[in-house]
């Protein structure tokens, strides 16, 4: 069965706005479960612009609540990340100026660092993931850094889907990746500006197990309401392969 996974940072951008309460992420993360989501997820950023550290905190506490944090590979960052304990992590780029998170991590130049990260979490028992760019040579470095799970970046498709351009080429790429990933034993996830026409496409592949969905969730939630958009994707990835 494949999965959804609702990035919830949105609701959090959307309080610290006016530097209140409301809305509330907490709330957001036990509301999105009860309603459908397989688990939620959060990214902790460097420069805490939606996420803050009690959020993260709280949402992990929270009983029967699958949650994966995104983080980047920042000292201070991962030591916290060790502390709050989530149930997943995934490893993402960073970069300060950027308005999300704009391709996969650079495993060529940091893989030492990222392997040593790795095993941290694995120590404590932490499904852990690499936020990576469709490429089969930065499969084979994630097999020899013994990760669990990778999510392919699918930025680069949706932007080609959203401007009507030709994506066949980057589908392939993804498929392919997810093919060779899944054959080293290493479960695929999906994410980054997925909406339902990408996320339709891209549950034709089979070995694709999660989909982390948040902008285009939580901005047609604004029109539609969260109950129906998660509906929606869920029947969206249950209908496909
Ligand atoms: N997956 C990862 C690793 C991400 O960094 C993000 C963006 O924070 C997402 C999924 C969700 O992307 P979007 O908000 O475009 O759906």
């Amino acid at each position: 069965m494949k999965r959804l996974g609702v990035n919830i940072d949105h609701v959090a951008t959307l309080r610290n706005a006016r530097g209140e309460f409301h809305p509330d992420p907490i709330y957001a993360a036990k509301y999105v479960n009860k309603i459908g989501a397989d688990s939620v997820t959060i990214h902790l950023r460097e420069d805490r612009r939606h996420i803050k550290d009690l959020d993260a905190k709280k949402i992990c506490s929270i009983k029967n609540l699958l949650v994966n944090l995104e983080i980047s590979t920042n000292e201070k960052i991962v030591k916290k990340a060790l502390e709050i304990k989530p149930d997943f992590i995934c490893i993402v780029p960073e970069n300060r100026k950027e308005i999300t998170t704009e391709g996969g991590l650079n495993l060529k130049k940091n893989r030492t660092n990222i392997k040593k990260i790795i095993s941290k979490f694995k120590k404590k028992k932490i499904r852990t993931s690499l936020f990576i760019n469709p490429s089969l040579s930065d499969i084979k470095i994630c097999k020899k850094l013994d990760v669990d799970c990778i999510e392919i970046h699918t930025g680069k498709l949706a932007n080609l889907v959203k401007s009507k351009k030709k994506h066949s080429n980057e589908f392939r790429r993804i498929l392919n990746c997810s093919k060779l990933a899944n054959q080293l034993g290493i479960e695929v996830h999906a994410g980054h500006g997925l909406d339902y026409k990408t996320t339709k496409l891209l549950g034709k592949i089979k070995e694709i197990k999660e989909f982390n969905i948040g902008h285009y969730l939580i901005g047609e939630s604004i029109f539609y309401g969260l109950p129906k958009v998660i509906k929606n994707f869920k029947k969206i990835i249950k209908n496909s392969i």
